[in-house]
């Protein structure tokens, strides 16, 4: 168990949906598409699977390719995302702590993407991971694919005054060590751009908020949920303010609106 529920990532998929910019998602599948001349069966390697939330973002359901190598640590979501797909696509599951980079299966792979994974690992995960695609890169031109990574910004209507105090705390908590060294949280699309430039790639990024109304009320009321339980122990946070914070952002669900930041990026070998 990773902590990430099956039913908080369907919760989520529609929005995760609407939030990933089109183009840059379009340009990673030209990037596969491009290589079927060369290899008939390109692989992607999905990091932090889960479900497969992104080989549902970037495949229809009818189409077999490419083969999809799925990352994760949780066997649990692995057979999920094999209960849903193995019939339909080519699934190579793999149960593996993304803390052994080098022990990934990242060989032959043409892409490599990753869904709001990259704000749970640390700094020196993305440079380990750029300078091994980087060396990938002599053999097989690899590319990466990384939607969704928080930003840091979260803007509520109406407002509330603890808004800006409960952000301030719930970034703090991005920060801390996930399993993988301390987390990059807000920061993780600005690194990812920095350190795959870095290592010679061209790189793409996107806008990709999350933008919440009434109609995903059981999503923000989970988020809202989330968000307390990730505070609490926050010193700055007063038990009795957090408590009405909850109860304000509970009777707004239906009427208020969200918006979540993240970052999509790709970056292409030259
Ligand atoms: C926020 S979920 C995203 C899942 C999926 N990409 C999606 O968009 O629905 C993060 C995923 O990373 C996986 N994960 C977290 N830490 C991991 C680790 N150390 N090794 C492998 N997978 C990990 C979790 O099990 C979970 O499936």
């Amino acid at each position: 168990m990773s902590g990430f529920s099956i039913d908080w990532l369907d919760l989520r998929e529609a929005a995760d949906g609407r939030a990933r910019d089109n183009a840059l998602r379009d340009q990673a599948m030209r990037w596969l598409e491009v290589s079927g001349s060369s290899h008939q069966n390109p692989v992607v390697v999905d990091l932090g699977a889960g479900t497969g939330s992104t080989l549902r973002a970037l495949t229809s359901p009818t189409q077999h390719l490419p083969t999809w190598r799925l990352v994760d640590n949780d066997a649990a979501l692995l057979a999920e995302a094999e209960r849903r797909h193995g019939a339909t696509h080519h699934i190579e599951p793999c149960i593996a702590d993304l803390a052994s980079l080098s022990a990934l299966p990242l060989d032959g792979a043409r892409l490599i993407t990753a869904s709001a994974l990259f704000d749970l690992v640390s700094e020196h995960f993305i440079g380990a991971l750029a300078t091994a695609l980087k060396a990938q890169n002599q053999q097989h031109p690899v590319g990466l694919y990384a939607a969704l990574n928080y930003d840091g910004t979260t803007h509520w209507t109406p407002r509330h005054p603890l808004d800006d105090a409960v952000l301030a705390a719930f970034n703090q908590d991005q920060r801390t060590d996930k399993g993988l060294g301390p987390a990059l949280g807000p920061d993780s699309g600005a690194v990812l751009q920095r350190l795959f430039t870095q290592a010679g790639f061209r790189v793409y990024s996107a806008s990709s908020p999350w933008v919440l109304d009434g109609a995903d009320q059981a999503m923000v009321t989970e988020l809202i949920t989330g968000i307390a339980g990730a505070v609490a122990d926050n010193p700055d946070i007063e038990p009795s303010s957090l408590e009405d914070w909850v109860q304000f952002r509970l009777s707004k669900v239906s009427t208020g609106t969200c918006t979540v930041g993240h970052t999509d990026v790709l970056a292409l070998p030259f």
